[in-house]
């Protein structure tokens, strides 16, 4: 499928470099990286390919989609965002979050991931219940993002390598922990840490160990702990399609 992005003129490129700067800077300062993958992945992550609705159209802003259980804590992520999107009037919230998830796995060493700015932000939150259930297995995965999403079952895994980063929060999602011994590193220490069992202090969700469990995800895993570089580039690919979700499509 190729894509046909919209043009955008040479000074809202312009704004989205100058953005893209002020990003950087954020989440040196807060070591916010994780949550703004989190925003990314959740702004996108509920497009349904059928009814070609929610995706990374700026809608996690509004306090009917930040309220969705899934989304505890992102109100954070929007908080700190928001003295920044100030600066920058004529872009939208649509390709800011998603600026903001490709700059967060840029600056905690990840692969670079390209961004095609020309999304345009939607009034219509999506529907509460479309982003995947921690306490379900790789069936509910498969559906959630094959069915909905559109995406392989090699995407499934590589994104999963996204909880390099970050931690669980009690209080947000009911789980707590990180997965990694360290959380603001992006590398295929998430794969490592699957394969090695749980940890004291390390923590592994139900939809993680469902990779393991899987015959077409388990080798993945493997392929990912073995070779970081294989990683990088199935992820980098998995977060575009991801980040591009309704967005272009031919
Ligand atoms: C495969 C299905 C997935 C499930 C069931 C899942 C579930 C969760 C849960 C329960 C949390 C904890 C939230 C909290 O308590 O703060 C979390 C955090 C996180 N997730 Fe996922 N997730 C999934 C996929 C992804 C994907 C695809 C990405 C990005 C590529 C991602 C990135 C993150 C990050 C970065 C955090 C940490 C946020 C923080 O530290 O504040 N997750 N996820």
């Amino acid at each position: 499928m190729t894509k046909q992005y919209p043009s955008v003129s040479a000074e809202y490129q312009k704004t989205v470099e100058k953005a893209r700067r002020k990003l950087r800077g954020l989440i040196a300062e807060k070591h916010c990286a994780p949550l703004m993958l989190r925003i990314a992945w959740h702004s996108a992550g509920t497009f349904d390919q059928k009814t070609k609705t929610g995706g990374p159209f700026g809608t996690m802003k509004q306090a009917a989609e930040l309220s969705h259980g899934a989304n505890n804590g992102l109100d954070i992520a929007v908080r700190l965002l928001e003295p920044i999107k100030e600066q920058f009037p004529t872009l939208s919230y649509a390709d800011f979050y998603q600026l903001a998830g490709v700059v967060a796995v840029e600056i905690t060493g990840g692969p670079e991931v390209p961004f095609h700015p020309g999304r345009e932000d939607k009034p219509q939150p999506p529907p509460e219940g479309r982003l995947p259930d921690a306490t379900k297995g790789s069936d509910h995965l498969r559906v959630v993002f094959g069915q909905q999403m559109g995406l392989s079952d090699q995407d499934i895994v590589a994104l999963s390598g996204g909880h390099t980063l970050g931690r669980c929060h009690k209080e947000r999602s009911g789980f707590e922990g990180p997965w990694t011994a360290n959380p603001l590193i992006f590398d295929n220490s998430y794969f490592k840490e699957l394969l090695s069992g749980e940890k004291e202090g390390l923590l592994q969700l139900p939809s993680d160990k469902a990779l393991l469990a899987d015959p077409v995800f388990r080798p993945l895993v493997e392929k990912y702990a073995a070779d970081e570089d294989a990683f990088f580039a199935d992820y980098a690919e998995a977060h575009l399609k991801l980040s591009e979700l309704g967005f272009a499509e031919a």
